[in-house]
């Protein structure tokens, strides 16, 4: 089970991180007011960068008690559902462009015990998730085109957050709408009264001078 969250979700993308000093990174993501810890997993396949498998994220399990979400930017998402479920994810999203049968890969994330999620690419409608919304636990809309930190936000997002809000308000499916990349704390409040739960942030927090101010504040957003 998810822990019970004030809104809005918090959850730095540690792709952001420095990699050289990840264990003072994550103590400060500990005593911060981030909710999740965001792992993004990258095969050079479904996006052009390559980042990091079960092994970190089983570093990153030792490392807290604050909830693994594992945005899994790969194909064949089915093969590497229950390695990234021993490595200690809470939450696995899966691309719907990457899913041959997404219905049956939410089914597997499930039934392995951990909570499912969809992300979409800019460009794919969120329409197409209307037969499969009340299955979901989670939307990650992507807001850049994935594969790399550090982009900027891409605007036509917040029409997608509306539509989708209202998606999940007619089904009652209380599923989570994340935001994955180009968040800041001059776009965060507009994303969260669009109908944004979840706000993913990399460059924002780890570039920031104040990591821990930068964390309240998206917090307040
Ligand atoms: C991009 C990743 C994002 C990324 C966000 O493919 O999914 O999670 O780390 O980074 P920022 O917040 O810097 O755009
Ligand atoms: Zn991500």
């Amino acid at each position: 089970m998810l822990k019970i969250f004030q809104m809005p979700i918090i959850a730095p993308s540690l792709l952001s991180a420095n990699f050289l000093q990840l264990q003072s990174d994550c103590e400060m993501l500990n005593k911060s007011e981030a909710d999740w810890y965001h792992l993004d997993v990258m095969d050079g396949r479904f996006v052009p960068n390559i980042s990091f498998g079960p092994m970190f994220v089983s570093f990153f399990r030792k490392a807290t008690t604050k909830t693994l979400d594992v945005h899994l930017m790969i194909e064949e998402p089915e093969r590497y559902a229950e390695v990234f479920k021993d490595a200690g994810a809470d939450i696995l999203t899966v691309h719907l462009e990457a899913c041959k049968h997404a219905h049956r890969n939410i089914q597997q994330i499930k039934s392995l015990g951990m909570k499912a999620g969809i992300a979409l690419n800019p460009h794919t409608p969120v329409n197409l998730l209307s037969d499969i919304i009340h299955d979901l636990d989670l939307v990650c809309l992507m807001s850049v085109n994935p594969g790399f930190g550090g982009q900027a936000f891409i605007p036509q997002t917040l029409h997608k957050v509306r539509a989708l809000k209202q998606m999940i308000q007619s089904s009652k499916s209380g599923t989570l709408i994340e935001i994955d990349g180009g968040v800041t704390l001059d776009n965060a409040s507009d994303l969260i009264q669009a109908g944004a739960d979840v706000l993913v942030a990399g460059n924002t927090v780890f570039r920031a001078s104040d990591p821990l101010d930068t964390i309240h504040r998206l917090k307040q957003s």
